[in-house]
């Protein structure tokens, strides 16, 4: 355990040990309190803080993780050049008032090793739209997750909507294990221009970068056109897309589905999502907003 101090008070815990920080979390949860958990791969931005005041607003104490999970990489994408930058991270998560932070390496996460790890699969929902693009990808992600919830063992559990597939999944894996905890999304946050924070932002050239909130002003034409009554969906998918080709993004994907399953959106459906995936260059860019058809 390594404690994060300024002027000689104890702000904010940090343990790589599993087993020691459910030790103390047992303590707490003895006393009382209620634990939130909010999980994250590090590199903090807006986005990360604002989960973590929304876990302070909902209990007691706020647990954050860091760790890059290479189960969630697929062959294809690069684990090393995932970002890191612990000491800012660490600030950051001081300034909100974390109060634990478990930040394991993969030997503690993974002790068997990533191939024997037993491994968590959702069925539903993790081989369309992202998991389509990603193999493999859910399933690194479902996994982790359980074992940070089985380790923290928290009443509340905060992501971002940023991911709406991943809280999806998360949700959906969590009502089928009986995972008894409250799953809580937190809205996208975005920048001035409208384009979602991200760590992979910083990817981008200055060019990518000055007109990558066409993603979100594309979905927000497309929410506009069901709002005012528009039902065609393949045809506003189809509009939207060329759109973004047309500013020499590549597409992965734009679709208007059902929030809760995420199957194709049909006419009758009222709880609506757009998602989109795009690249720029090999900065792969996602995002989501939510429209409810009059
Ligand atoms: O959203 C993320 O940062 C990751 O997928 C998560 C939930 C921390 C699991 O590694």
């Amino acid at each position: 355990m390594v404690v994060v101090t300024e002027e000689n008070f104890v702000v904010m815990d940090v343990y790589q040990n599993i087993v020691k920080l459910r030790t103390t979390l047992e303590a707490q949860r003895t006393n009382g309190q209620r634990i939130a958990l909010v999980a994250t791969m590090g590199n903090l931005h807006e986005g990360h803080l604002a989960l973590i005041r929304l876990a302070k607003q909902r209990a007691d104490i706020v647990v954050a993780s860091i760790f890059v999970n290479p189960l969630q990489f697929g062959l294809n994408e690069n684990w090393e050049q995932y970002p890191r930058t612990f000491d800012e991270d660490c600030a950051k998560l001081i300034s909100e008032g974390c109060d634990y932070l478990l930040h394991p390496d993969e030997r503690e996460m993974y002790p068997n090793g990533m191939a024997e790890q037993t491994r968590v699969f959702c069925s539903t929902m993790t081989d369309v739209w992202c998991g389509a693009s990603r193999p493999g990808h859910f399933e690194g992600v479902t996994t982790v997750v359980t074992k940070l919830l089985n380790i923290v063992q928290p009443n509340i559990a905060v992501f971002g909507e940023k991911d709406w597939q991943q809280l999806a999944v998360i949700r959906r894996m969590a009502a089928d294990l009986c995972v008894s905890i409250e799953v809580i999304g937190a809205p996208v946050a975005r920048d001035t221009d409208g384009l979602a924070l991200s760590s992979r932002n910083r990817f981008l050239t200055k060019q990518e970068r000055s007109k990558a909130n066409l993603l979100y002003e594309t979905m927000l034409g497309m929410a506009k056109a069901i709002a005012t009554g528009d039902r065609d969906y393949l045809k506003l998918q189809k509009q939207a897309g060329e759109r973004i080709e047309a500013a020499k993004f590549r597409l992965d994907y734009l679709a208007v589905v059902h929030a809760e399953d995420l199957e194709p959106a049909t006419a009758v459906d009222k709880d609506l999502r757009i998602l989109g995936a795009i690249y720029a260059s090999n900065t792969r860019l996602i995002d989501n907003i939510g429209v409810q058809p009059v």
